[in-house]
């Protein structure tokens, strides 16, 4: 169903045409030309200094990376239970268990403390992790000074999921550039789009061949077909390249727009009691891909629910937040470390229309709409 104000709808506004019309007249639409390595190249200059392979999902870039980190059955891999299931899936295609862990209350990422705790755990029952998961979600960094000072004492390696957190930074550094591999992803929402498509982050140069490598079905460079491995077809391919390099060519100014439509809507919704927000600090600089916020229906007097109901029904999309992965009835017989601090976002959470095309009067009506709804329930 589409939208008069969508969640977060993609905008096609440079040269796009003109780089898919290039692609297609050069004939290399498939996993190899010119636009798959601009693409690559512009995107590591993006996230400076880093090694970047581009791949046809942030799904098949999360398989990827956990091969790369050696993950086979057997294993335990911890992971965010505040996510998207394609953060956790990819350890249960490998035969590994995940092993979930809370957020905590400032970024809404993974706890550091529980994070250490579920460590401590997994050790005394003779498992020491083979990866911890971390997500950037809706484009918030985590905390990742702690975390990786966690990671380092149990020489765990980090792999980022920055699916939702391209551009986004942390102590001015960029998110997926601080583990051992980080993820984006490009699917059609996302702060970029190439259609669908992902890429894989990081500074090991030998980890990124490989990615490419086992990416394009672990063909040998031979003038026959040879694999000494069993592969992936998970290359992107130009013409999503095509359309990624125009896209990036744009993200910085969509994201500054994105970060205003997230200050707009604190602004317009500040006098609400009830309703608060998913901050970012002078340390972590967020994307704001989504703007979500928190409804206290104690406060307010209506709910999460509510509110998306009614902006549904003057044709205006919001969406819930991720219900946590421990509480997924497919994952829910794996171990947790925690309490309710993911449930609780998810209760009373909600992500608002946040596209680089919202307007100042999108927002104004957004907002008025609640405003109505809380006079409504104190009627
Ligand atoms: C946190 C997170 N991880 C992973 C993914 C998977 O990315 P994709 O849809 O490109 O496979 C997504 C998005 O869809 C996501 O939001």
């Amino acid at each position: 169903m589409a939208y008069q104000i969508p969640l977060s709808f993609p905008v096609f506004g440079g040269n796009e045409e003109r780089y898919t019309l290039e692609a297609i007249r050069s004939g290399h639409l498939a996993t190899f030309g010119n636009f798959i390595n601009k693409f690559e190249i512009g995107l590591a200059k993006r996230t400076k200094t880093h090694q970047t392979v581009a791949v046809n999902s942030g799904t098949s870039a999360l398989h990827l990376a956990m091969v790369l980190l050696g993950i086979k059955s057997g294993d335990e891999v911890i992971c965010q239970s505040f996510t998207f299931c394609a953060s956790a899936n990819p350890i249960v295609y490998l035969g590994a268990k995940p092993v979930f862990v809370d957020s905590e209350k400032d970024s809404w990422n993974i706890c550091p403390e529980l994070l250490e705790d579920a460590i401590l755990s997994r050790i005394a029952l003779g498992k020491l992790p083979k990866a911890i998961v971390i997500v950037h979600l809706f484009g918030m960094p985590a905390k990742m000074n702690e975390i990786m000072e966690i990671a380092k004492k149990y020489q765990i390696p980090v792999l980022e999921d920055a699916a939702e957190a391209v551009g986004s930074t942390y102590a001015g550094k960029s998110c997926g550039t601080f583990g051992k591999i980080g993820v984006f992803s490009f699917n059609g929402n996302k702060i970029i789009t190439t259609g669908g498509g992902g890429a894989l982050i990081s500074n090991d140069t030998n980890l990124i061949n490989r990615a490419r490598h086992l990416s394009t079905q672990a063909r040998e460079d031979l003038p026959y077909y040879q694999h000494l491995e069993i592969g992936y077809n998970y290359k992107m391919n130009n013409l999503a390249a095509a359309i990624g390099l125009a896209q990036l060519e744009q993200m910085d100014s969509w994201i500054q727009k994105r970060r205003i439509n997230n200050q707009r809507y604190k602004e317009l919704l500040s006098t609400l009691p009830g309703i608060s927000f998913q901050n970012d600090s002078e340390e972590s600089k967020s994307n704001f891909w989504l703007t979500t916020i928190l409804v206290d229906e104690e406060i307010t007097g209506f709910t999460n629910d509510n509110l998306r109901v009614m902006l549904m029904k003057s044709d205006i999309e919001t969406r819930f937040l991720w219900k946590p992965l421990h509480l997924q009835p497919v994952f829910r017989h794996l171990p947790f470390y925690g309490g309710r601090v993911s449930e609780n976002f998810f209760k009373k959470g909600l992500c608002l229309p946040s596209s680089v095309n919202l307007t100042s009067e999108d927002q104004e009506r957004i907002v008025g709409l609640i405003f109505k709804e809380l006079a409504k329930s104190f009627r």
